[in-house]
Formats: structure tokens, sequence, C-alpha cells
């Protein structure tokens, strides 16, 4: 079976590559080589397990680290699209279509297609919902 390594990357600078097979999702894949991610559904209905495609490798130039670019920083023109780099199990229903067209993937139910990086961490649920508690 193919996979896929994809590098999380958490705000404080923590990053870990895992290999993750085509037949299981990234939340599964971190759970056989030992990296807690959260979750809650593990449907694609809550979004908790949510993260950012940051970059799909071989875009941008050939697949150097160099030639990474962020989806939605400042001045990004060329916004990667996440279904180069993940196919859905079944319909990701937390995500809105700004949140796709911005990067936003399902962890729980995303399955690798290609090595990428994804930025993970609480900041990043936080840029999906509105906290209606604070
Ligand atoms: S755990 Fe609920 S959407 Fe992934």
């Amino acid at each position: 079976m193919t996979s896929h390594d994809v590098t999380l990357e958490w705000p404080d600078g923590r990053t870990r590559t895992i290999a993750v097979r085509e037949d299981e999702s990234v939340l599964e894949g971190g759970e056989r080589d030992g990296v807690g991610l959260p979750f809650g559904c593990r449907t694609g209905a809550c979004g908790t397990c949510v993260g950012r495609l940051l970059a799909i490798d071989g875009t941008g130039g050939g697949g150097d680290a160099a030639d990474r670019e962020p989806i939605g920083d400042a001045g990004d023109t060329e916004p990667i699209d996440v279904a180069d780099a993940f196919a859905y199990r079944r319909e990701p229903r937390a995500l809105k279509p700004r949140h796709r067209t911005g990067g936003y993937v399902l962890l729980c139910i995303a399955t690798p297609r290609a090595d990428c990086r994804v930025a993970v961490g609480s900041q990043v649920q936080s840029e999906l919902v509105d906290n209606p508690w604070k």
C-alpha cells in the first residue's frame, strides 16, 4: 500500500513526519506512530481534528523546502488545493466551502495522496470555529 509523508507542524516549532498509508486517515496514521492528535467524532462532523495544509511536496517549484509556500499568507496568489493532497472518506461536514478553499482539512477522515505539511494545534481549530463561550 502506498504511503505518503505527512509532516505535522505545531506552533511552538515542533514537527513530526509520519508515513500515512492511502487507506488510513492522518489521525489513524498518527495513532499508529504514537502521535497524539485531537479528535472528537472521527466522522468529519465536529471539526476537532482540523489541520491546515501548508504545502504539498512537488508544488511550487520541485518540492524543495525553500520553494514551499504556505496557504493564505499575504501576497499568496496561488492557494494550494487540498484535493491535491488528500481524499476524503466521506463528506467533511464540519467544513464550510470557504474553509475548504482556505486549506483546512479534517484529519480524521482525510487520506493522503501526496507528501505534504500540515499545521496542527489548538489555534488552527480556533481559526475555524468561533468559540461562543469566550
Ligand atoms: S474528529 Fe470530528 S471532524 Fe474529525
